[in-house]
């Protein structure tokens, strides 16, 4: 996909509150962060509903990371109802590559998606789903 620059106005106060949020989620610049903020809010706003649906989570994450695999499986656990199938795939030596497989309310997917996307470690995470 193209990348293309675009300036933006901001308080100052907006900026310091970004530049920690990059610091605090380890992103590598404020571009990231803001691309990660900004897909996040129109998924969540597209999938706030009640509808059913079927799709899958996928994760790219450093499993040396902050005992990521560990906080991923446990999230997992608690939210087996809305999950059908994990595959993991161990990419390299740190890198893993998970797909999850789910159905349910969008809104349930949706925070389940959230709340494994935003584990530190995560590199790239994405929610893909469709009406059943
Ligand atoms: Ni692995």
């Amino acid at each position: 996909m193209a990348v293309k620059r675009f300036g933006v106005s901001i308080e100052e106060e907006t900026l310091e509150k970004l530049d920690t949020y990059v610091e605090d989620n380890q992103f590598p610049n404020r571009s990231q962060a803001l691309r990660f903020l900004i897909e996040n809010s129109f998924i969540e706003h597209k999938w706030q509903c009640n509808n059913e649906v079927a799709g899958a989570i996928v994760l790219l994450y450093d499993h040396h990371k902050n005992d990521i695999s560990h906080k991923a499986g446990q999230i997992q656990h608690d939210y087996h109802n809305l999950i059908l199938s994990t595959q993991h795939i161990h990419l390299s030596h740190g890198l893993c590559l998970e797909s999850i497989a789910v159905k349910g309310k969008a809104s349930e997917l949706t925070n389940l998606a959230d709340m494994l996307i935003s584990l530190k470690g995560v590199r790239h995470g994405k929610l893909v789903m469709s009406r059943t």
